[in-house]
């Protein structure tokens, strides 16, 4: 049975969580297979409201095992809680499963990724601040140190005492902050290491055994292809591969275990941080967006930018991503605006451009060519079927898949499961 995999197409924050949960209900795994605590999935189940940012959604379903695959950076201190906070909420999650590959955010991350962020200034990125930068690239400058290591406490207490000298001359000589003791750092991370124990695995072995057995696996990204280190907007990017290509290397899967590529895409845009972000508001239209969608991080609180839809880059992570359909989520919040914005193509220096341009400067300075559409004024909310939708909402839904160019199979115009309009293949 092939692999389905969950991306976000714009900036995070589309409704992953709320995606993945309702597709969990054929799967019997759901992966993260790359990002840490910086992502944030907010979860409604009847009277429930979970809110993830380690644990892969679907862990809702008794029957789905939850797995943190080998792309993953992983601040055991906050998993251990957010399990704590499951198991309070009477989930059960002793199935989830972690990989050893999975890198390790340390203490001297979070600081490297809050000073850092200080000494740019104004340039500032506006990361979470969660140590996800600085963990990836010392995995990358193969400094890193991995879940694994934290079973043989002498190979971790030496690769601590090596990549430590390096973090403390950076911390106490460049930005003028207090080193760290590697002994406190080892007894800290001895004690999650036991709290851990149970749930390491070889989840790459583990996912091809499933689906050898015919299990279906689900692959969920945090984050979205806007963000991505290789295809976002870099440097205003997170620091890991959240495109469909990263969930192969993220999981130790290949090509030809995926059949299904599901793009989440959000009826408007948001965006969080720093960078460019073309259709952005900054009117009283964008003011009742973010009051209407809620947009405030569920990891951070900050509030979210936002803006008209924008089909340059859903096309870009059609593209991108090679997805075959797409989940596109809160068309309700549109029903408080009257008239519609959609982004068809940008426009710089007299020239129009249909796709994604090649050059930062550009995508920077675009101005977007709009189309106005009617919107419906009318509480859509409660509307379970997509033919009962105003004609106005079915009209934007098709416009948006014409231009998107791939089908758009799930509507969704709620935050709960129930809340979710399937359309015909
Ligand atoms: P993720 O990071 O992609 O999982 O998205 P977040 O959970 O950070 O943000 C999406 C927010 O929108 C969450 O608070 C969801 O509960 C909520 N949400 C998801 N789908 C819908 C929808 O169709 N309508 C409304 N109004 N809210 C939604
Ligand atoms: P989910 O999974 C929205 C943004 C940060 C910042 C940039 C880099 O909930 O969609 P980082 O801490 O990753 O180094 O920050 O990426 N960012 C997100 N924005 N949703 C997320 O996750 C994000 N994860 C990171 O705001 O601009
Ligand atoms: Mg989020």
């Amino acid at each position: 049975m092939p692999a389905w995999i969950v991306v976000g197409t714009q900036w995070g924050d589309e409704g992953k969580g709320k995606a993945t949960d309702l597709l969990a209900d054929d799967v019997d795994y759901v992966v993260r297979y790359q990002g840490g605590n910086n992502a944030g999935h907010t979860i409604i189940v009847g009277d429930t409201t979970l809110k993830l940012h380690l644990v892969p959604s679907g862990v809702m379903y008794s029957d789905v095992t939850p797995v943190i695959g080998d792309g993953v950076v992983l601040d055991p201190g906050v998993l251990l809680d957010e399990l704590d906070a499951l198991v309070e909420q009477g989930l059960d999650v002793s199935n989830l499963k972690i990989s050893g590959n999975a890198h390790l955010i340390m203490p001297y991350h979070r600081e490297l990724d809050r000073v850092t962020e200080r000494y740019l200034g104004r340039q500032k990125l506006g990361t979470t601040k969660r140590g996800i930068g600085p963990t990836y690239a010392d995995k990358a400058a193969r400094v890193g140190m991995r879940v694994q290591d934290l079973y043989d406490m002498k190979i971790f207490r030496q690769k601590l005492d090596v990549v430590l000298k390096e973090k403390n001359a950076t911390l106490s000589r460049v930005y003028n902050r207090l080193p760290m003791k590697a002994a406190d750092i080892e007894t800290e991370y001895a004690v999650y290491a036991e709290r851990l124990r149970p749930y390491i695995a070889d989840t790459m072995s583990l996912l091809h055994d499933a689906l050898e057995d015919g299990r279906n696996v689900l692959l969920e990204g945090a984050q979205g292809t806007l963000l991505d280190l290789d295809h976002g907007t870099y440097p205003f990017v997170t620091s890991s591969n959240p495109v469909a290509g990263g969930a192969l290397t993220g999981a130790g899967l290949g090509p030809k275990h995926v059949d299904r590529v599901i793009g989440i895409t959000k009826a408007y845009v948001t965006r969080v941080g720093s960078g460019p972000f073309p259709t952005e508001l900054h009117d009283a239209i964008g003011e009742r967006m973010t009051d209407v969608g809620q947009e405030y991080g569920t990891t951070t609180g900050r509030r979210r930018r936002v803006g008209w839809f924008d089909a340059v880059v859903a096309r870009y992570a059609a593209r991108v991503n090679g997805l075959t359909e797409h989940f596109l989520t809160k068309l309700d919040v549109l029903s408080a605006f009257g008239t519609l914005k959609v982004c068809r193509a940008y426009r710089y220096q007299g020239e129009e451009y249909d796709h994604f341009p090649p050059h930062q400067s550009i995508f920077h300075h675009a101005t977007p060519v709009y189309e106005e559409v009617s919107g419906w004024n009318d509480d859509i909310t409660g509307v379970t079927q997509f033919a009962q939708l105003p004609k106005e909402a079915q009209a934007y839904v098709d416009r948006l898949e014409e231009l998107a160019g791939v089908p758009i199979r799930w509507v969704s115009v709620g935050p709960k499961r129930s809340q979710t309009l399937e359309r015909a293949a």
